[in-house]
């Protein structure tokens, strides 16, 4: 299935309950070719309220260490496992987790990268596309709030760096 199409499904979708406190799904962007995608746990308020991924503070801070190892954000595919914001920003429920998970494994064959960061403990149950290297890292959030986090987080996009 091609990327627009699932994005479509994605956009329309109703499989649980998230949808009726978004304002809006929030698939994901970046080239349908892109070399590396990496995946978060779902959108905030910034992303529900655009329609964009990671635009708020943590997706600001994941910038910044995307342009020091001189990976460009425009050639990447950011998207989440989960796409519609959820209430009061809690977690996002096993069954809603399950019911979104098929949607991110279908951008995952269409887009074809050589390299998944899946960031964070949610991000981390994203389905497994033969072919395709995985790779687990801290959330961006916990990253920047958190030292240890911080220079774990940012070694692995060192590493990610020269994997590319
Ligand atoms: N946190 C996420 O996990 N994803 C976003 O898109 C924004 C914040």
């Amino acid at each position: 299935m091609a990327l627009a199409e699932v994005n479509e499904q994605i956009k329309n979708c109703r499989k649980c309950r998230l949808w009726q406190d978004a304002k809006q799904a929030v698939p994901g962007e970046g080239p349908d070719n892109a070399k590396l995608m990496l995946v978060g746990q779902n959108p905030g308020a910034e992303e529900d309220n655009t329609g964009k991924p990671f635009i708020g503070r943590a997706g600001k801070f994941l910038n910044k260490v995307l342009a020091k190892n001189d990976i460009r954000r425009e050639e990447v595919f950011v998207t989440n496992i989960v796409k519609h914001l959820s209430p009061e920003n809690r977690k996002p429920l096993p069954d809603e987790i399950e019911a979104c998970a098929p949607y991110l494994e279908t951008q995952i064959k269409a887009v074809q990268p050589e390299i998944v960061v899946l960031m964070g403990k949610v991000a981390w149950l994203a389905p497994r596309v033969e072919g395709v290297t995985y790779m687990e890292t801290y959330h961006p959030s916990a990253a920047m709030r958190f030292t240890k986090m911080k220079k774990r987080f940012e070694d692995d996009f060192n590493r990610l760096k020269k994997l590319l």
